[in-house]
């Protein structure tokens, strides 16, 4: 198997003011300095705050991530932003098709799949998420919903895929302090990398990166990094306190 280097990325979602976002990065660079050679950390902050985050992180080894991007490199779309803007502030990461985005914004595979194009053409590294509503997965449904998410993936080839990042997030986990146990966990990413195994192939399937998301803390990411097919962690209210994303970093590698 080739190698998977732990991935940790901390989602802000909306929130944090420029302050907040400047006052981050020293303490938690130097909390999870000594493990910053064996893992990849990304911070991903609203769109505003991007270009501030780029200066702040200078000099270290942390990557800035947007919460998405629009399907479009240019043109009338009030509101968007283009993954070409992206680039263009030195962002190299997007995060698509979060379940905030599918659910409350109504953005559907179609939708993600575009956002994807956009942001592979750009050369960005695309956090791409999937994850089942509670009612789903009390119907047995999860794969299903699941593989609907990922058929996208299919129109686009491994060397442009390239360093392609999924990113499994129950809906019922996020944000409600109950995570997927880490067997819950395993099921599911297994699922990913058979999905992607068959449908893209074997060799990409074993270097892409499946990360947890959904009421991750210091208290459980060293257990749900253990699974096998747990490559790393996508981290919302927990991330927004640098010490605690770092002891999440940190116990999560020590799994
Ligand atoms: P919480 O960690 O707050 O549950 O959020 C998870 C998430 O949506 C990360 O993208």
């Amino acid at each position: 198997m080739e190698s998977r280097i732990p991935l940790f990325i901390a989602n802000w979602k909306m929130n944090k003011l420029a302050k907040d976002v400047q006052a981050f990065v020293i303490p938690f660079n130097e909390a999870t300095q000594d493990v910053s050679a064996k893992s990849e950390r990304v911070l991903a902050p609203t769109s505003v705050y991007l270009s501030a985050l780029v200066v702040a992180t200078k000099g270290t080894s942390i990557h800035v991530s947007a919460q998405n991007c629009g399907t479009a490199k240019s043109g009338a779309f009030t509101g968007e932003v283009s993954a070409a803007m992206l680039k263009d502030l030195g962002v190299g990461w997007v995060i698509l098709g979060h379940s905030e985005r599918r659910h409350i914004f109504k953005e559907d595979n179609n939708l993600v799949n575009a956002r994807l194009k956009a942001a592979i053409e750009e050369g960005l590294t695309p956090v791409f998420c999937v994850g089942e509503k509670l009612e789903e997965r009390k119907a047995n449904q999860t794969f299903i919903v699941i593989e609907n998410q990922l058929l996208g993936l299919k129109a686009h080839s491994e060397a442009v895929l390239k360093d392609l990042v999924v990113a499994y997030e129950p809906v019922w986990a996020i944000g409600t302090g109950e995570n997927a146990t880490p067997t819950q966990a395993q099921e599911v990413h297994a699922f990913i990398r058979q999905w992607i195994s068959k449908n893209i192939s074997s060799t990409f399937a074993n270097r892409t990166r499946i990360l947890y998301g959904g009421s991750v803390k210091p208290e459980n990411s060293s257990q749900l990094m253990a699974m096998e097919d747990v490559d790393g962690l996508l981290v919302g209210g927990a991330s927004l306190d640098p010490l605690s994303f770092g002891e999440i970093v940190k116990k999560g590698l020590n799994s």
